[in-house]
């Protein structure tokens, strides 16, 4: 069921959107802390390094729907506005990602909206990250109402240079000057590589402890 607003106060109304959104962010971080404890359990290894959450300020939201040229009502910004509930996943390796990815959209109460892949389309910045939008049934005591979720997964790497990125963004207000967007481009080369290197480097430790497990066991 869309998620449709029970209260005539506009006050009640915005308690109870933050409350919903605030419990799909309990829901989607239950559910990954679960994914994260039975990987451990199973193949004793953490594809999670850590997990940040937020729900979008209320200046930021009125900002949004500013922006994309929608009046400020609860309704535009439940309808309008996919990241008021928003999750951040860090992993140290790209395979990692993908594996989280799967692992969510396979669980058959969330429903995955949208799925926007920067790791394998950078952004023109440089930028990487795997964006999805999905929705999750909240059960509120006298109904189901549906609330949308942004989750961003990305590696420890992407995550540092994308907080950097966003430090130089803020401060010259979109416009830095050339030359450090030429090093932040050059950076998110080094990002990549980076991963590329330690992802393999990861395999081949692997590898090794497999057969010595192997000779271990004969
Ligand atoms: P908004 O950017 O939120 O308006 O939405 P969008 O429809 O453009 O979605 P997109 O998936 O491209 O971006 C969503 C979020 O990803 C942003 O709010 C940022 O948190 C992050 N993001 C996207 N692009 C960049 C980037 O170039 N640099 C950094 N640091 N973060 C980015
Ligand atoms: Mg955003």
């Amino acid at each position: 069921m869309e998620y449709k607003l029970n209260t005539n106060s506009e006050v009640d109304s915005w308690k109870e959107v933050i409350l919903v959104y605030n419990s799909a962010l309990k829901e989607i971080g239950t559910k990954l802390e679960i994914l994260n404890d039975e990987f451990q359990h199973v193949h004793r290894y953490n594809p999670i390094e850590h997990i940040k959450s937020r729900i979008k300020t209320s200046e930021s939201i009125v900002k949004k729907l500013k922006k994309n040229g929608y009046e400020s009502t609860i309704e535009n910004m439940v309808k309008y506005v996919n990241d008021i509930a928003g999750i951040r996943i860090i992993c140290s390796f790209t395979t990692d990602i993908y594996r989280i990815a799967e692992m969510l959209t396979n669980q058959t109460d969330i429903k995955v909206l949208s799925v926007k892949d920067y790791i394998k389309n950078p952004k023109a910045s440089g930028y990487k990250s795997y964006h999805m939008i999905v929705s999750i049934p909240i059960y509120l005591s006298d109904r189901i109402v549906d609330a949308k979720v942004e989750i961003q997964i990305r590696t420890v790497a992407m995550d540092f240079w994308a907080s950097l990125e966003h430090k130089i963004h803020y401060k010259f207000e979109g416009n830095a000057p050339e030359y450090i967007k030429d090093d932040l481009y050059e950076c998110a080369k080094m990002v990549s590589e980076l991963d590329a290197k330690m992802l393999s480097l990861n395999e081949e430790i692997q590898q090794i402890e497999k057969e010595m497990l192997e000779k271990g066991n004969m």
